[in-house]
């Protein structure tokens, strides 16, 4: 069955909203289908947090629809959220420092019912610096290893779709391929995801579709191969010139 066929993940049609008074989405659209890794890239300010932010609940929308399964969850408080299986792991601030990465992972874990142990132990196979470093606090690691942590404690739910604003800022181009490899994994293990990435030309290539927005509009969209090879696009967005 192809992706078509299937039903669509997230959808945001049409949203309009901001901060107070001030407007920041005029009408952005954009969806993610079973199975898909989706980027969102655009210069700074362009509203690309502001998106993610609106899809959990932290914005008030004046207009338009988010939908999950095609559920309407349009400005559904986050912990709600939470509880339909969208997990976020946002820009800054996204783990606690003084935690144990364990106790971090338990943390994620915090609406979980059940038994989340088995769920402890795949993500240490999915993230082995983790499973390593269990006992230290996750603050004296590294950003990439931060970086995961934070990935990690988001997926304790198992979540239906897991939305990543900039995973690799600030990390070196290392750590960088590290981060995507396993935002691949994850996506691999079943996990549609939706990501903001400033490093656009590496994110692009390993997802199924990108979106660019600028100024609070969609501006292109298209697979990640088409944006790649889009001169426009290259030109404006990814550090001039088309690759190779
Ligand atoms: N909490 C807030 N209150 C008021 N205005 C905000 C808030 N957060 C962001 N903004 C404004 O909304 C606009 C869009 O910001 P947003 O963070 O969504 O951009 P972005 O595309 O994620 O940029 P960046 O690439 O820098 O992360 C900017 O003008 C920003 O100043
Ligand atoms: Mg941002």
């Amino acid at each position: 069955m192809s992706n078509s066929e299937l039903q669509t993940v997230l959808e945001l049609d049409q949203i309009i909203g901001g901060y107070g008074d001030t407007q920041i989405l005029h009408g952005v659209s954009m969806r993610v289908d079973p199975g898909e890794i989706v980027v969102i890239i655009g210069p700074n300010g362009a509203g690309k947090s502001t998106a993610m932010k609106a899809v959990f609940g932290l914005l008030n929308l004046s207009g338009g629809k988010v939908r999950l399964n095609g559920e309407d969850i349009t400005n559904m408080p986050p912990d709600q959220v939470v509880h339909h299986g969208v997990c976020y792991v946002p820009q800054t601030s996204n783990i606690f420092p003084s935690l144990t990465v364990e106790e971090n992972l338990e943390m994620g874990a915090f609406v979980r019912t059940d038994d989340f142990r088995p769920r402890l132990q795949e993500l240490y196979d999915i993230f082995p610096p983790l499973a390593e470093k269990r006992r230290q606090a996750a603050g004296t690691l590294s950003g990439g290893q931060r970086q995961m942590v934070a990935m990690a404690k988001a997926m304790m739910l198992e979540p239906q779709i897991l939305l990543l604003d900039e995973p690799t800022a600030g990390l070196s181009p290392k750590y960088r391929g590290e981060i995507f490899a396993i935002v691949k994994t994850v996506n691999a293990t079943g996990t549609p995801i939706l990501m903001v990435e400033q490093n656009a030309k590496q994110a692009l290539k390993i997802a199924n579709r990108g979106y660019v927005l600028v100024d609070g509009k969609n501006k292109f969209e298209g697979s990640g191969h088409d944006l790649l090879e889009d001169a426009e696009v290259a030109e404006m967005f990814l550090g001039g010139g088309a690759p190779p």
